[in-house]
């Protein structure tokens, strides 16, 4: 059991020297042709350009785990800011537990005023609570206006969104008048991704002559359908990326019940599958249940990964998360060994009911019960 644990250790550090810096001359241009209405109605091929396009939005998401003292005053987190060397931040807070990290500035580059959004650090006993506190909560409607009053969503989520939403909205608003531009960039990785696509939804409102463009990665179910619905007849242009057998985009379960309660999730529209081949679908409707896409792959959080919520992503192998691995230097340092080490410590624990010993086990418990 050690030697696994160890050879775990050395597969997470060859991974992380191997996510070599993308060149920042590799960033290219998005391709017009690809889905931006989320109209598509069958399961589509993603064009490989594409995966190389929101190679900006992951790095931003991998920057959210960094300290704000890396973000402000200079820019100055490793791999995301050597590879987007233009972009300059104006606003960056949080602490990781009790408020998730976020990123707001503006990008030349793209003429774009940028939000992205830290997800869930799994040695974080408070992000995690957020994660489980999943009975309903309405969205409040100060913070988006006109929201139907059927719409619920996640508790937890509900409440990380707003510690920092106001602080978001003011300054995205003082940026578009300040820089002119009339594009904003929002991402996020795992509860990152809930903040991103909440944010999303409260620029919409707030300011909805402003185009939003939404990369999320390995984001968890937010909403009930009434909230799934609102969001896709709002919002345009919206992705989901979900990474071989990720477990965090099939949770919470599509329906719950919960002492005398019953809770029912449904994810927006905008899937994109990376299989573990290489191939990358781009599937329509919510939840879409055809061969490849992740809710049929993932039938139950069970039959997921959870390694597979930290990457490595194509195209440039990057990992995110778990505030390691989010520079070269910090990947190999100790401290981000010993951080890495409990996060596959997790990771193999979770991993224990796929052990064909384990389940061997398990199945040879259940025989005794009808
Ligand atoms: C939302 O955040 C504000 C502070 O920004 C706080 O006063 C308010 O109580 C919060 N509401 C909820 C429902 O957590
Ligand atoms: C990858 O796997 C999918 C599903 O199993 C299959 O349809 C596809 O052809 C494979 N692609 C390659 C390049 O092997």
């Amino acid at each position: 059991m050690l030697p696994s644990l160890f050879l775990y250790v050395l597969a997470f550090a060859a991974s992380c020297a191997l996510a070599a810096p993308p060149k920042s001359s590799r960033r290219s241009k998005e391709p017009q042709y690809f889905d931006q209405e989320n109209a598509i109605t069958s399961v589509t091929e993603v064009p490989k350009e594409y995966l190389d396009w929101y190679l900006s939005f992951m790095l931003f998401s991998s920057a959210t785990y960094c300290p704000s003292s890396m973000i402000l005053p200079k820019w100055d987190c490793g791999i995301p800011s050597r590879n987007l060397p233009t972009f300059v931040p104006t606003k960056a807070g949080g602490d990781g537990s009790s408020v998730q990290r976020y990123i707001v500035g503006h990008w030349p580059d793209e003429t774009a005023v940028v939000v992205a959004y830290q997800g869930t650090d799994p040695t974080s006993l408070e992000a995690i609570l957020t994660d489980l506190n999943f009975p309903h909560t309405t969205l409040s409607p100060e913070i988006f206006p006109g929201i139907p009053d059927d719409v619920r969503v996640h508790r937890g989520f509900a409440r990380a969104h707003n510690n920092t939403a106001r602080i978001v909205l003011g300054e995205v608003q003082r940026l578009r008048a300040v820089t002119g531009y009339t594009k904003v960039y929002i991402t996020g990785h795992s509860l990152g991704g809930v903040l991103a696509t909440l944010t999303t939804l409260m620029l919409q409102r707030h300011v909805p002559d402003l185009q939003t463009k939404t990369v999320t990665f390995g984001m968890p179910r937010i909403g009930n359908p009434a909230f799934a619905k609102f969001f896709d007849n709002n919002v345009r242009d919206f992705k989901r990326v979900n990474l071989y057998r990720d477990m965090i985009p099939v949770l919470p379960p599509r329906n719950i019940a919960f002492g005398d309660s019953y809770y029912e999730f449904l994810h927006t529209k905008g899937e994109i599958h990376i299989l573990k081949n290489g191939t990358t679908l781009a599937c329509p409707g919510n939840d879409h249940k055809e061969p490849g896409c992740h809710a049929s792959d993932v039938d139950s959080f069970l039959s997921g990964n959870p390694a597979d919520h930290l990457g490595p992503y194509p195209p440039a192998r990057l990992r995110l998360g778990a505030d390691f691995c989010q520079s070269i230097e910090e990947a190999q340092s100790s401290a981000a060994h010993v951080k890495g080490f409990k996060y596959d410590a997790l990771a193999w624990l979770f991993e224990l009911p796929r052990n064909k010993y384990v389940k061997g086990a398990i199945d040879w418990v259940k025989g005794f019960f009808p």
